[in-house]
């Protein structure tokens, strides 16, 4: 009885959206019938905010021409516009002056958190805990609702294994798999079930395709990799949002194989919205269309705006190229006047789920904004967040947790009562100085003699999200006074690591070390006191090969978001026993990069006792951390995991007991290696994992089931295929530590 309710109920729902859809293609093709060529290049056309709406109007220039094109209706989107007001302002001037009155869509950058800030989307991944994950796109939505938005500029699903690259802090690492299910619960925190809730905003994954494999870490480079890495690492996360319902996609600056994103047909045409059957919208990035002409793909701007429209670019973000040269190339018919409608129906089709054609004010709503923005809820939900982000790396001496009272703590670092890096790069609506800094978490939590000492401040001058940070090279100062408040301290805590705008889009770094003159603090109060806590405070992976070696306890903190300081105590105090996985692995030097634990075998696997095996002759392989990484206070013990298979499926069971002395929580991890197939396969996959909680002492089976979901790969024709043959398994605390069984399939 109660499957045939839930199957009655369920073609209720489907007949009813059905039905809904069918009532806005309806609407759309009404509308489109009515729209002259103009006015649908309008809707095709994105700028981002020009002057403060409540005040007048521009005058001349750029801002002058979006004013009027706005009332013309040849604007059909507006970004970095936000604030009930000012949103209800802007949205006037196309609803109440247009001859159709077709709303705004507004999009905006929300990364990780609006005003309430969560932490850096890396470390979020660090978390491996998918409700959390959603619940801090759900809150970050609630709150980027309330200024009026309707969109945003996320998630980033970018893989990457290059922590040169500085936009590896907005993604989710280096692995598919995991970066698949951050991905999903990311678009579903964004949408909810109701994209026309005044608490959910339209999602938009980004950046299609292959941004992070730019040469060199070097942010906007080339990027040139095979079908096998594009298949299997790179679009995983992208179909897995789409999967998940995701709305709107953007485009990428790089090129790929020669062929800028933005004028990729086979990306955004025959993958996205054909084989995928993706039916949002895609925007470009910034300026991507005409950056083709730098690229050398375009002629003209004119040229751009050709390629781009029949590549199936939807939307011109800040180009200027659809709104000049669009209408003249349909006319012309270089542009097939299909390729247009087909866009407008995607964001009409949008802004109709977004229900703005319903009330366009709707989310412009001042005494919601006033209610929602940094709202309680909010600060516990990006707490929470945070505290599951923290990763132990080393623990010796079991110095952490620190007592609560009876010890004198040197605090050490500029960073330690930083209360804006924190924030991280992709800060842009949060307000100055709202993050709890490390000093303040700790002195509300314990009863210490706390003596906080800059020893070199990390930067001079002012540090915004769009200029160069001027890292301190010189001054040494102070390290005289951070030494003597060592020596007299029972326990050093160093809070080290980097500003949040040094890393972030265009913020690329040759060198992964410790920034500036860091690392002789460290080492000059590390020979004043050794009883050390390194705080690290990072937007990527670091190589810190001496601090690993000397510093007995160190914890990887992030840039954790407006409750970083008290996140951060919580571990140290004992409060929080740390649970975090590295989602990125972390190398011994920046000359071992691209390192990642996903690597192909070669044909000249080592260690060797000869020279001719794929290493360096003056490195190890191995890298610092590795991906998957992460200590706890207690310990824990796996059983010998065993398999049993069903034709092409394998349940693979493991039980798990806390050996310790504290609760804690486990995430454990499975690895696949395909031993031989028809395209090599990595070394180890992941392919499942689970968070176990155990009180000290207690033990709990878990199984995994493996499908051919889980067994197959792409092979180079892009086809996804599962082949009979021999099987590793691997479960365990790390991509490193595992124990092993294996399993064949027909
Ligand atoms: C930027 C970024 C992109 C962002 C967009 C709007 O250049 O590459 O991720 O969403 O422009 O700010």
């Amino acid at each position: 009885m109660k499957r045939f309710l839930f199957s009655f109920a369920f073609i209720l729902i489907s007949t009813f959206l059905m039905g809904q859809n069918a009532k806005i293609e309806q609407k759309i093709t009404k509308l489109l019938d009515q729209m002259t060529l103009e006015e649908k290049v309008g809707q095709m056309t994105q700028y981002s905010s020009f002057f403060d709406v409540t005040g007048p109007a521009p005058s001349g220039g750029d801002n002058k021409n979006k004013y009027d094109q706005i009332k013309t209706g040849q604007v059909g989107s507006m970004l970095n516009v936000r604030g009930a007001k000012q949103v209800r302002e802007m949205q006037k001037l196309a609803v109440e002056n247009t001859r159709l009155g077709i709303p705004l869509i507004f999009g905006y950058d929300v990364i990780h958190g609006h005003k309430t800030i969560a932490p850096i989307p890396l470390a979020e991944s660090a978390s491996w805990d998918m409700e959390a994950i959603q619940r801090s796109a759900e809150v970050a939505a609630i709150e980027a609702a309330a200024e009026g938005l309707n969109w945003t500029f996320a998630p980033m699903v970018d893989i990457s294994r290059d922590a040169r690259w500085g936009r590896v802090m907005e993604g989710a690492g280096e692995d598919p798999f995991l970066g698949s299910k951050i991905a999903k619960a990311r678009v579903q925190g964004f949408q909810g079930d109701d994209l026309s809730a005044t608490n959910t905003i339209a999602a938009c994954t980004k950046h299609f395709a292959a941004y992070g494999f730019a040469e060199s870490g070097k942010d906007y480079n080339t990027a040139d990799i095979g079908t096998s890495t594009l298949y299997n690492i790179v679009l995983p996360p992208f179909k897995a949002a789409v999967d998940a319902g995701c709305r709107t996609f953007m485009n990428s600056f790089n090129e790929l194989n020669g062929i800028p994103a933005t004028a990729d047909t086979y990306l955004q045409r025959d993958l996205l919205k054909g084989e995928w059957g993706f039916d949002g919208f895609i925007v470009s990035d910034w300026g991507s269309m005409i950056e083709m002409v730098a690229h050398g793909h375009a002629e003209d701007g004119k040229h751009a705006a050709e390629l781009s429209a029949n590549a199936g670019s939807d939307m011109d973000m800040e180009s200027h190229v659809y709104v000049k040269h669009l209408k003249n190339l349909v006319e012309s018919g270089k542009v097939d006047i299909a390729h247009v409608d087909d866009a407008v129906r995607r964001i009409l089709r949008v802004k109709f789920e977004l229900g703005l054609f319903d009330d366009p004010y709707k989310y412009c709503d001042e005494a919601r904004e006033k209610e929602l923005l940094y709202n309680a809820a909010h600060t516990e939900a990006v707490l929470d967040m945070a505290k599951k982000s923290i990763v132990l790396l080393k623990n010796e001496k079991n110095i952490l947790p620190l007592a609560k009272s009876g010890q004198k703590i040197a605090l050490i670092g500029d960073l330690a009562d930083d209360k804006n890096s924190p924030l991280g790069n992709w800060r842009l609506a949060s307000d100055n100085n709202t993050a709890v800094s490390v000093l303040e978490g700790m002195e509300s939590m314990s009863k210490n003699t706390i003596t906080h000492e800059t020893g070199v401040q990390l930067y001079s001058g002012d540090a915004f999200f769009h200029q160069h940070i001027n890292i301190n090279t010189t001054e040494a100062n102070g390290i005289g006074k951070a030494v003597e408040a060592a020596s007299q301290a029972d326990v050093v805590v160093m809070v080290l690591g980097e500003h949040g705008f040094q890393s972030g889009e265009g913020r690329s770094r040759a060198n992964i070390g410790l920034p500036g003159m860091q690392e002789e603090l460290l080492k000059m109060v590390y020979a004043a006191n050794p009883n050390m806590v390194l705080v690290l405070m990072n937007g990527r992976p670091l190589a810190i090969p001496w601090a690993a070696e000397n510093v007995p306890a160190i914890v990887e903190g992030w840039q954790l978001g407006s409750q970083s300081g008290n996140a951060i105590a919580s571990v140290l105090y004992g409060d929080y026993n740390p649970s975090g996985k590295l989602p990125m692995t972390f190398p011994r030097d920046v000359n071992q990069v691209p390192i990642y634990y996903n690597y192909k075998n070669t044909g000249r696997p080592g260690p060797k006792n000869e020279v001719f095996w794929s290493h360096y002759s003056d490195q190890t392989n191995a890298p610092l951390y590795p991906f998957g990484y992460g200590l706890s206070y207690t310990t824990f013990e796996y059983s010998e995991p065993k398999v049993t298979t069903m034709g092409r499926t394998a349940d693979v069971t493991v039980t798990i007991t806390n050996t310790g002395k504290v609760a804690g929580t486990e995430i454990a991890q499975l690895y696949i290696r395909d031993k031989v197939a028809s395209v090599t396969r990595p070394v180890k996959e992941l392919k499942g994992f689970e968070k176990v909680v155990l009180e000290a002492g207690a033990s709990k089976t878990i199984t995994f089931k493996l499908t051919e979901q889980e067994l197959g790969f792409y092979n180079n024709q892009g086809k996804y295929i599962v082949e009979a043959g021999q099987f590793d398994v691997m479960v365990g605390t790390s991509s490193a530590d595992t124990k092993k069984v294996s399993f064949s399939i027909k």
